[in-house]
C-alpha cells in the first residue's frame, strides 16, 4: 500500500540516569515486597534521577543520538516538540532547553501536557506538521521526571514510576510504503479526580497552606485507574484496526504504553495475539509516562523486534484522562 503523503520516523534515541532502584531498594524504604510488585506490576526495576541531576541531560543526550543516527544535524530541525509531565521549569520549557542544549537555531519548540499519552499526541501534530511540507523535520522527544513527582512513602504509588528520555526525527515522504497510517487522539476529564497532581499549579499559590503536602506530588486511586485504562486501551485498539479493515492477527508488533505489566497482558489476551507480538519493557523502567513508548520503540528497534515494513500499533493511556493510538507501516 502507498500512503499518499507519508510522515515517517527516521530514527530514534533513548537516555535514562544511571541510578537504578530496585524493588529491594524500595523494600527497605516502604512496606512493600519485591514479590508484590512483580506479581502486581510485572516491575523489577526503575531508573531514576540523582539529587544534583535534571531530565533535560538527558532529553538532549537522547536527541543528539536520534539525529545522529538519522544522519541530521541540529540545525537541520524546523521543530520541537517534547511531551512531558515533569520538566526541569515551568519556564524556559523543556522543548527550549533541548532546542539550546543542541544548538537547533532554526527550529520552534515547545512542551506538550498530555501525560503518560503525549508522545502519541506529539507524533500526530508531528504527522499533520510534515505531510503537506514532507521537506520539514521534526525532532519528537518524551522525558519525564516522575521521580521528582513522587511521595515516597506512599506505597501505593511509588513503586510505579522511573525517569527517562525517548526521541524520534520525523519527516515527510511523498508516495511512499511507510509512515503514519491512521491515529486517534482522545480525552475524558470525567474522571480526572482519580490521578492528580495538584501543587505547583496556578489553582494554588507557593506552599498554601490550603493544599496538603501530598498534593505535590502524583496521587492515584490505582484500582479505578486499573479498571479504565484496561478499557480504553482495548476500546482503541479495536477501533484503529476496524476503521482500517484490519485485524489484530494483521500487526507485527503492539508497543503499548507502559503502565503496568497485567493491563498490557488484558490487551494482549483481548486481541489474542501471543506475546512475542507485544513490545514489553516495563521490568527495567517502569512508568516513565510521555518516555515509555520511544524508549520501547528506540529498544524494539535495536533488539530486531520491529522491522522496516513491520505493520506496528502504539496505544497509550494516562492521567487526565487521555488516551492516543498510532497506527503506521515502520
Ligand atoms: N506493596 C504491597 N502492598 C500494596 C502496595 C505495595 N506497593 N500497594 C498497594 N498495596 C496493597 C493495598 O493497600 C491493598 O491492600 P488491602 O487489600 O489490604 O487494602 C492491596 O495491596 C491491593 O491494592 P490494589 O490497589 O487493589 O492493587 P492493584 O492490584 O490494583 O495494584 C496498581 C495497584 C499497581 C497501582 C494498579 O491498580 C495499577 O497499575 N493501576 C493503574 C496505573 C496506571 O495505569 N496509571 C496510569 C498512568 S500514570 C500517569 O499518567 C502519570
Amino acid at each position: 500500500m502507498q500512503i499518499k503523503k507519508a510522515s515517517v520516523i527516521l530514527s530514534s534515541g533513548m537516555a535514562v540516569p544511571p541510578k537504578v532502584l530496585t524493588n529491594y531498594d524500595l523494600e527497605k524504604m516502604v512496606d512493600t515486597s519485591d514479590e508484590w510488585i512483580i506479581e502486581r506490576t510485572g516491575i523489577k526495576e526503575r531508573h531514576i534521577l540523582d539529587n544534583n541531576e535534571v531530565i533535560s541531560t538527558y532529553a538532549i543526550e537522547a536527541s543528539k543520538e536520534a539525529l545522529k543516527r538519522a544522519g541530521l544535524q541540529a540545525k537541520d530541525i524546523d521543530l520541537i516538540i517534547c511531551a512531558t509531565l515533569t520538566p526541569d521549569y515551568l519556564m524556559p520549557s523543556l522543548s527550549i532547553l533541548i532546542q539550546n542544549g543542541l544548538g537547533a537555531v532554526k527550529a520552534g519548540a515547545f512542551d506538550l501536557s498530555a501525560t503518560c499519552s503525549g508522545f502519541l499526541y506529539a507524533l500526530c501534530i508531528g504527522d499533520q506538521f510534515v505531510r503537506n511540507n514532507p521537506e520539514r523535520k521534526i525532532l519528537i522527544v518524551g522525558a519525564e521526571a516522575l521521580s521528582r513527582k513522587t511521595n515516597w512513602q506512599d506505597r501505593t504509588t511509588c513503586v510505579l514510576f522511573g525517569d527517562g528520555a525517548g526521541a524520534v526525527i520525523m519527516t515527510g515522504q511523498e508516495n511512499h510504503d511507510r509512515g503514519i497510517i491512521d491515529f486517534i487522539l482522545g480525552a475524558d476529564g470525567s474522571n480526572s479526580h482519580l490521578l492528580t497532581l495538584k501543587g505547583g499549579g496556578s489553582a494554588y499559590f507557593p506552599l498554601d497552606e490550603k493544599l496538603p503536602p501530598e498534593e505535590y506530588y502524583i496521587r492515584m486511586q490505582g484500582r479505578e485507574v486499573f479498571k479504565i485504562a484496561t478499557r480504553v486501551m482495548e476500546k482503541i485498539a479495536l477501533e484503529l484496526l476496524e476503521r482500517n479493515n484490519l485485524k489484530p492477527e494483521d500487526l507485527d508488533l503492539i508497543i503499548p504504553h507502559q503502565a503496568n505489566l497485567r493491563i498490557i497482558e488484558y490487551l494482549r489476551e483481548r486481541l489474542n495475539l501471543p506475546k512475542e507480538k507485544f513490545f514489553v519493557n516495563i521490568d527495567r523502567y517502569g512508568n516513565t509516562s510521555a518516555a515509555s513508548i520511544p524508549i520501547a520503540l528506540y529498544e524494539a528497534e535495536k533488539e530486531g523486534k520491529l522491522q522496516r515494513g513491520n505493520l506496528l500499533l502504539m496505544v497509550a493511556f494516562g492521567g487526565g484522562f487521555t488516551y492516543a493510538g498510532v497506527l503506521m507501516r515502520w
